[in-house]
């Protein structure tokens, strides 16, 4: 019993590691943090809920549209992940003849998904 529960602590353990490659930052990641982070590329990814890769290009993604920008250096871009997340949830406030649909103020994405889409977004 405590050899199964130790085991399965090291691979959490493992896959906290090889899922933080993901994040750039020098604190240690959460096995939540990192999962969120996982959820919210499949998210970006679905061409039934974000379906970013029809305009963007974004690492790990294949065939990407480019109608919008490539997303890159969002840390650069974006001070913190609240800027971030603004432009996700509704990108015609900063632009208001964007084509990049508002996702969070027309309910697309629900709060927690848009959550980890920003979660995402902001490792690239
Ligand atoms: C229909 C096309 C389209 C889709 C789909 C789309 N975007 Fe955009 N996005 C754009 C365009 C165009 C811009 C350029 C800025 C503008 O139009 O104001 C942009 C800008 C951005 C920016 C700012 C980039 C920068 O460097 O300033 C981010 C971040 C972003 N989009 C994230 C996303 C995410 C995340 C998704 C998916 C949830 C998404 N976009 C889906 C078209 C799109």
């Amino acid at each position: 019993m405590q050899k199964t529960a130790r085991s399965t602590l090291a691979a959490a353990g493992t896959l906290a590691i090889v899922l933080g490659g993901f994040v750039i930052t020098p604190n240690i990641v959460s096995a939540a943090e990192a999962s969120a982070v996982e959820e919210g590329k499949r998210i970006a990814f679905h061409r039934a809920k974000g379906n970013c890769l029809s305009c963007h290009k974004i690492a790990g993604g294949s065939q990407p549209g480019n109608i919008g920008p490539a997303l890159v250096n969002m840390k650069a871009r974006f001070a913190d992940k609240a800027k971030l997340r603004a432009q996700i949830y509704d990108a015609t406030a900063s632009n208001p003849n964007t084509i990049m649909p508002p996702f969070g103020k027309h309910k697309i994405l629900s709060k927690s998904e848009l959550d980890k889409v920003v979660e995402f977004i902001y490792t690239l």
